[in-house]
């Protein structure tokens, strides 16, 4: 039988996680059967416990599981350990591995497109699940700093405390209106609600690079709202998608694939559709 995956979620049925390991299999020549499946909200541990049993590889974990996931596993890699939370379930020797390859794929996504993170000032927007798992990543980038804004202060506060690290540090959305960036990642879940965080526009230049971790067949609005005011370098999350799954397929298979012409592929076909 073919090396089984799973990608479990709720909800799970746009999940493109399917088309891209496959993607990532035909072109590594690599046999394997990747699936999405659902899973009821009370029944994470039992489902993923009986995938292992019957012999799965392996599965990604995503919305609302990733902090369960964590829980479920009895070893963790440095970044899911630091994210809190994990995308990446390994089953081997009778032991479930977790890892969080979200944050490597925004930075490779990022420097992909040619984003230079070393030296840069860092604008994260948002102190949620989303934001905790890409701040190692970027703090391994070598920016100058990483001001995490949030509309609860509160949270940012708390969340860069976690780091102990100088060049990070939490405000309110009001506080960082004079400040410069080069570069302002919106990790918020605004966009899920069709909003966005309420920033200033001064903080929006030609040369200063927006970055949605979300993606649609439209520009989302965060985008279309910087693009307003006058961003010119605006990228979505798809390429951080397709970034974090090519990470898992390596933690599996050993091999780690091209993630452009999956990604050229999959806007396409979300275009087409
Ligand atoms: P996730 O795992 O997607 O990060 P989360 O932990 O629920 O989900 O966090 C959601 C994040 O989006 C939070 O930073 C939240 O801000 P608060 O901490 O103030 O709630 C942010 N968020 C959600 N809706 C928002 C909105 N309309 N404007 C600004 N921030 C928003």
């Amino acid at each position: 039988m073919m090396d089984q995956y799973r990608v479990f979620g709720n909800p799970i049925k746009h999940s493109r996680s399917p088309f891209i390991h496959h993607s990532f299999a035909k072109q590594t020549s690599q046999q394997l059967n990747y699936q999405s499946e659902l899973i009821a909200l009370d029944d994470f541990e039992i489902k993923v416990t009986q995938f292992a049993a019957q012999g799965g590889k392996g599965a990604n974990i995503t919305v609302p599981f990733k902090e369960q996931a964590y829980d479920l596993c009895n070893e963790l890699s440095q970044s899911a350990l630091s994210a809190g939370a994990v995308n990446t379930l390994t089953f081997k020797n009778n032991k479930i591995y977790g890892d969080n390859t979200d944050g490597l794929g925004l930075v490779q996504d990022l420097l992909r497109q040619h984003v230079k993170l070393k030296g840069s000032r860092i604008l994260l927007l948002g102190a949620g699940g989303a934001a905790k798992g890409v701040i190692l990543p970027l703090l391994e980038q070598n920016p100058i700093s990483i001001a995490v804004a949030n509309r609860t202060v509160s949270r940012a506060k708390d969340l860069c405390k976690q780091f102990n690290d100088k060049k990070i540090d939490g405000y309110g959305f009001e506080q960082i209106n004079k400040n410069e960036f080069d570069i302002i990642i919106n990790a918020t879940s605004a966009s899920l609600d069709n909003k966005i965080p309420k920033i200033s526009i001064q903080l929006i230049k030609p040369n200063v690079v927006c970055y949605d971790m979300v993606y649609a067949k439209k520009m989302t609005p965060f985008l279309s709202w910087a693009k307003e005011h006058g961003s010119v370098h605006l990228i979505d999350g798809l390429g951080m998608l397709v970034g974090q799954a090519s990470e898992s397929f390596a933690i599996w298979r050993n091999v780690k694939p091209e993630v452009e012409p999956v990604i050229e592929s999959l806007r396409a076909s979300i275009l087409a559709e």
